[in-house]
């Protein structure tokens, strides 16, 4: 990130001078209330890590080994033996059968619905069951592709319980990126539905299953779960009803033992560069930190609190803190299948209210979105049950913080702002709401076990005041052991940058005078648009797919809204117009590409991109077009006079919005 850009950010930041003390009376409740959990880990985080193992789950069988570091690959509790679906549900069900696993909230009135750990734990055998039947078993990866109703975790926890890994793609994204995603990881089964509701439409989900299985050559059954009622052609030999199959399955399945190091699922995300990537997550190592920090950051009660992460469980927050994490703690969730403002804009205080939810995590792009609809929309509800907040997925504008913490937490709750990565499998840098005094704005500390630091471009710690790239010196339980059938590509992108014993996030991040991590904000070419991490090189590439385009530059702008904007420019091929239809055209393009998540907000059309001598486009360049900033030097381009013509483009464009 550019000094001048880091500078006005932490200006931003640090006008909120504000600090909360974890009111006595949470500290005095908390799981973490006592500095000494950071001495105890600091002392010996492997040890620690160890204990945590022991102590959140349950093995099968101990290991041998603690750990095993052969940088850039490392291995946890090698030797050990575990089921993640047996830690999720069966030893629950002795003392804790009865208890509620999901309050499960459909997006249309009437029909909440209330799963125990009994129930979830029958419907997981018979489903694993059904995947067998199907000749799925250990090693086999299975596709999911499905809105957010129980069945889906249903269908995460069959897996873990016969070791088949899982791959979940958002029911966002098109075809076009299920089919790409299915093939690279050579899925056997597709799981998905007839269609999901969002905001009262539906989302043709088994269509956009149909349309990319015409080219998933390991494909062999797609089972679909019925949820809309939409009449939904099923291909004979290929495809199967989830409730038919369900009905003639046996309920008794042993869970799996599998090695802490099999892989549990991988999910893709996004480059800089090519293909997305498949992130491979192990069984112990992952469960260890997802339950570890499900536990100490939202200080979990599983006899008592009622627990929402309003995330969708086709990213990587949702796997960890939806389905393992809450699961692993014996906790009860919300699970909410709809969007905040349907059918109006205060559903989530209803649900907050019918609910009493005592623990509430979102994006703070949300939270900007409830900023702008108004403060009345909660007001008009009781929201005196929560206790905890948190957010996670972009950095935290202070003064959404602030809002969130007085108008949702009633100046109450601490709120945790949480960072980390879908590399990094769980939470890496927190605050524990029970020990930490909070900064708006501010991560605040690496969680216990995690060695973070800061750095300059050559590697050495920036120190306190100072801003720099934040690093990971040693590898953490849940974090990624490598890219699927791309382990070069792992080495490259994580462990090159400082060495093969540094993980490079590729966030910027400033140490304040105190030693609070101030998290920046990405420093590749990954946009974070609403919290969802889209590569520019996937929409550019998406762009320039469409018959019309010759060559296009995407850059993500900041947005008051959304954190980032998509802002694309794009040359034409010769006899095409840049015409307001084109322009929608293009953005219902890369819709069909890659989801409508990406789908730029503006399209600029120019001439020329700028370019350097040797012919690089100038994304920098863009970007501050973008954004609306002044020009630095622009006499290294080859054709500097484009610039301009952009510029009042991109002016012009900016004043009709
Ligand atoms: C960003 C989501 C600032 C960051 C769990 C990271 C954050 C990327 C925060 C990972 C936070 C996530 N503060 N930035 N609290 N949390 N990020 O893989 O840039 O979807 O690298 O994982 O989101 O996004 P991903």
């Amino acid at each position: 990130m550019p000094e001048r850009e880091v500078e006005q950010h932490i200006e931003a930041l640090l006008q909120e001078r504000r600090t909360f003390e974890p009111p006595a009376e949470f500290r005095a409740q908390a799981n973490a209330r006592d500095e000494s959990i950071y001495e105890e880990a600091n002392k010996d985080p492997v040890a620690w890590w160890a204990g945590q193992a022991r102590e959140r789950l349950t093995w099968f069988k101990e290991w041998d080994r603690d750990f095993n570091w052969d940088p850039p690959h490392y291995q946890w509790f090698i030797g050990g033996k575990l089921n993640a679906s047996y830690n999720c549900l069966d030893r629950h069900l002795d003392e804790h059968g009865d208890r509620i696993a999901y309050i499960w909230v459909p997006e249309l009135d009437g029909e909440t619905k209330r799963i125990t750990y009994r129930q979830l734990h029958e419907d997981v055998c018979r489903f694993a069951n059904v995947l067998k039947g199907q000749g799925i078993g250990k090693g086999d990866k299975v596709g999911i592709y499905m809105g957010m109703v129980p069945e889906l975790p249903v269908a995460m926890l069959a897996c873990a319980r016969i070791g088949a890994p899982h791959v979940v793609v958002f029911g966002g994204f098109s075809a076009d990126s299920l089919r790409e995603r299915m093939n690279q990881a050579g899925c056997k089964v597709m799981i998905t539905m007839d269609g999901g509701y969002r905001r009262g439409n539906t989302i043709p989900l088994k269509a956009n299953a149909d349309e990319a299985m015409q080219d998933t050559p390991t494909i062999e059954r797609c089972i679909v779960v019925r949820r809309t009622g939409d009449d939904v052609p099923m291909q004979q030999g290929r495809d199967l009803w989830y409730h038919e199959l369900m009905q003639d399955a046996s309920a008794d399945c042993e869970a799996e033992p599998m090695d802490a190091e099999d892989m549990l699922y991988m999910l893709h995300s996004s480059g800089t560069t090519g293909k997305p990537k498949g992130v491979v997550h192990t069984t112990g190592g992952y469960l260890t930190q997802v339950a570890s920090t499900h536990y100490n950051v939202f200080d979990i009660k599983p006899d008592r609190d009622i627990y929402w992460c309003a995330a969708d469980i086709g990213w990587v927050t949702g796997h960890s803190y939806i389905v393992y994490g809450p699961l692993t703690n014996a906790c009860t969730s919300v699970l909410y299948e709809g969007a905040p403002d349907y059918p109006d804009k205060d559903r989530f205080w209803t649900i907050v209210e019918e609910h009493k939810v005592t623990i509430l995590y979102t994006a703070p792009t949300t939270i900007r979105t409830f900023m702008k609809w108004g403060v009345d929309y909660p007001k008009k509800h009781d929201l005196s049950s929560l206790r905890l907040l948190g957010t996670v997925g972009e950095p935290i504008n202070p003064e959404a913080w602030i809002w969130y913490q007085e108008y949702i937490g009633g100046g109450r709750t601490p709120v945790v702002d949480t960072w980390w990565q879908t590399e990094t499998g769980a939470i890496m840098i927190t605050p524990l709401p029970g020990i930490t005094t909070l900064k708006p704005g501010s991560a605040t500390f690496p969680y216990p076990g995690v060695i973070a630091d800061v750095v300059d471009d050559a590697g050495n710690p920036v120190g306190r005041g100072k801003a720099g790239y934040v690093v990971i010196k040693h590898p953490t339980p849940g974090m990624l052991r490598t890219l699927y059938e791309a382990d070069d590509r792992y080495v490259e992108t994580y462990w090159s940058r400082f060495g093969d014993r540094v993980y490079f996030p590729a966030d910027g991040c400033k140490l304040d005078e105190d030693g609070y991590f101030w998290l920046l904000g990405r420093v590749d070419d990954v946009m974070n648009v609403s919290g969802h991490r889209i590569s520019t090189y996937e929409v550019e590439s998406a762009l320039v797919d469409h018959e019309k385009v010759a060559e296009a530059a995407v850059v993500g702008a900041q947005d008051p809204d959304t954190g980032q904007a998509i802002i694309a420019f794009v040359t034409l091929k010769g006899g095409n117009e840049g015409t307001e239809e084109l322009i929608a055209e293009l953005r219902e393009h890369v819709a069909k590409v890659i989801g409508k998540l990406a789908r730029p907000k503006s399209i600029i059309f120019t001439d020329e991109l700028p370019k350097t001598r040797s012919g690089k486009i100038m994304r920098r360049l863009l970007k501050d077009v973008a954004e609306g900033r002044q020009l630095g030097d622009v006499t290294t381009l080859q054709n500097a006079d484009v610039v301009e013509e952009i510029r009042q483009k991109a002016t012009l464009r900016a004043g009709e919005e």
